[in-house]
């Protein structure tokens, strides 16, 4: 069972759903609405935690009702929350999703997640230290997230970044990742090289990106330009929120395996994340998880 460690954002999820998006001045009716837990940071915890992983999270979350009620569907989902802080006369971030045809469009108002500081990670350091490995993203500051990758680099322990939402990203911290798991245009942004080909992104940080590119797989280069791509696995969608987080969470608890069997375990739980509907309603359980691959030939 591997030990890891989730500095992120923890969000209440609003999500309208409609037969499609409205138009900018648009009033349209829905088909339905209902509040779910989300955040990129919660969900990738959550998504390890089922996959068998014993999750350990670093967040904040507002002194309201949104806060109580997340931090406790964490711990019902096994997550360790002893680093997950209230933060007094701040309301818990919230994320207003539209979800049309399978799409979705998101707007996320912070919150505590703003307020998530170097030292909240620094006093989680013994975790960081005993982890197998951590996994932030971008919607924490970014002076929390290189405090996280300063600290997994000082115990030698793998650190994935998935570099979302998109944000250009100093050399400095690129240099301490280990796997940065963005897609075409997240790449394209950190590297601040908006409209190179995705193969030239990629040769720029070899051994360190997993290239997402949704139903159509996952790229990497190795060290010595050898491309692997692991194809994604055709299913039904009806929402995609929290694919990625699926992915994510999937490739850290399966990254002990080496890196082919965890972007196909990743890929997997992705497809199968966007079977159902919300970002974690989908997220499947390792029993969940080997029963499709062992239906799958590729
Ligand atoms: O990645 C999906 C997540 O992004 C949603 O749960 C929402 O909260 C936003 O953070």
């Amino acid at each position: 069972m591997p030990k890891v460690v989730v500095v992120g954002s923890i969000n209440m999820d609003l999500v309208a759903q409609a037969s499609r998006f409205p138009e900018p001045g648009e009033t349209l009716s829905g088909e339905r609405f209902v509040t779910c837990p989300g955040g990129k940071g919660a969900n990738q915890a959550v998504a390890a935690s089922r996959l068998g992983a014993q999750v350990v999270m670093v967040g904040a979350v507002g002194d309201d009702a949104f806060g109580r009620e997340l931090v406790d569907g964490l711990d019902r989902e096994g997550v360790v929350t002893r680093h997950v802080k209230t933060v007094e006369g701040t309301a818990t971030g919230v994320a207003l999703i539209t979800v049309a045809g399978g799409e979705n469009s998101i707007i996320v108002i912070p919150g505590a997640n703003h307020a998530l500081t170097p030292a909240d990670v620094e006093a989680a350091e013994a975790d960081i230290a005993s982890a197998d490995v951590v996994l932030t993203q971008l919607e924490v500051p970014l002076a929390t997230v290189r405090t996280v990758a300063i600290l997994a680099e000082k115990h030698g322990v793998p650190l994935i970044l998935n570099p979302a939402p998109a944000a250009q990203l100093p050399a400095e911290l690129l240099a301490r990742v280990t796997l940065l798991t963005p897609n075409e245009h997240e790449l394209a942004l950190a590297l601040n090289q908006p409209g190179t080909p995705f193969p030239d992104l990629l040769a720029q940080l070899p051994g360190k990106v997993v290239m997402t590119r949704g139903e159509h797989g996952a790229y990497h280069v190795d060290t010595q330009g050898a491309v692997y791509h692991q194809p994604g696995f055709k299913v039904d969608v009806v929402d995609t929120t929290g694919a990625g987080d699926t992915y994510n969470a999937a490739l850290a608890a399966h990254l002990q395996l080496g890196l082919k069997p965890a972007m196909r375990a990743a890929a997997a739980a992705a497809a199968l994340s966007v079977t159902r509907f919300g970002a974690q309603g989908g997220m499947p359980t390792a029993d969940e998880l080997a029963a499709f691959l062992a239906e799958q030939t590729a």
